[in-house]
């Protein structure tokens, strides 16, 4: 006989591999009569935009904001502006997206360290330990939910011991944001990126990406250029800025007045 549990089993909201289901507030949204990327009532929504973005990353970082591209731009936003040739960059692979990062890494001319552990299993802290014991790295990388796999990434013990070693934390919070909380100021992230198709249950186009102010430093003082037009940094603070000559971003406003 077939038990009453089985006919309605606890309903399950599947969100990690998205796109998820977007509300239909959102969806009418998007029919609505655009406004221009130059109109002052856009740019005021962006700020009330970069205001709520802050909240759900947990962070007051001025640099938050959301590039109108798919979480791997985000991914490689984060990377081309943090790394320069021959930098030492440790990045923990457990799944997917940590061989996507691992490849970025070396695009850059990064000395890439690799800190593997197998699919399916969290990095111990342990291991980033030794790494940062064999080189004089950067920055150090990892996956907060691999989607690959499922598994969700402890962060905290991590986070002190590469602060520790005066390195860079940067975190993919492509399946988490929105599902499980970041809490970057609080974890001393200093750099992340998600997407808005997954926990935050937007149309996919967006990612929302936030550095620190140690982070903003180590860019500035920069001594080669970012190997990228679109993704370098300048670029992106005239964006904030406000300068009117420069409008590739309107589809990020765009897209985040639906959000
Ligand atoms: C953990 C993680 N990082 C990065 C990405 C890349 O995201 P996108 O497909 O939006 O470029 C994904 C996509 O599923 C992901 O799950």
């Amino acid at each position: 006989m077939i038990k009453n549990k089985e006919l309605n089993p606890t309903p399950r909201i599947l969100m990690g591999p998205g796109p998820s289901d977007v509300h239909p507030r959102v969806l009418r949204a998007m029919a609505a009569p655009l406004l221009g990327h130059l109109d002052p009532e856009y740019l005021s929504i962006m700020d009330e935009l970069m205001v709520m973005i802050r909240r759900v990353f947990g962070t007051k970082n001025e640099l938050t904001f959301a590039l109108p591209a798919p979480a791997s731009a985000g991914m490689e936003a984060g990377l081309v502006n943090l790394i320069e040739p021959g930098d030492d960059v440790i990045i923990c692979v457990n799944g997917f997206f940590g061989n996507r990062m691992s490849d970025i890494v070396e695009r850059c001319g990064g000395n890439l360290i690799r800190v593997d552990a197998p699919w399916g299993s969290p990095i111990e802290p342990e291991q980033v330990h030794k790494a940062l014991g064999t080189c004089k790295a950067k920055l150090v990388a990892i996956v907060h939910a691999e989607t690959s796999t499922g598994v969700l990434q402890p962060l905290d013990e991590i986070s002190q011991i590469v602060h520790e070693a005066g390195a860079l934390f940067l975190v993919d919070a492509v399946t988490s944001l929105g599902g499980v909380d970041v809490r970057v100021d609080e974890r001393g992230i200093d750099a992340i990126y998600s997407c808005s198709q997954k926990c935050i249950s937007a149309p996919p186009g967006l990612a929302p990406v936030s550095f620190s102010s140690k982070a903003v430093d180590v860019i500035e003082r920069r001594k080669s250029k970012v190997n990228s037009w679109f993704f370098g940094f300048k670029f992106i603070k005239k964006i904030l800025g406000r300068r009117t000559d420069v409008s590739p971003y309107s589809t990020c406003f765009i897209l985040l007045c639906i959000v």
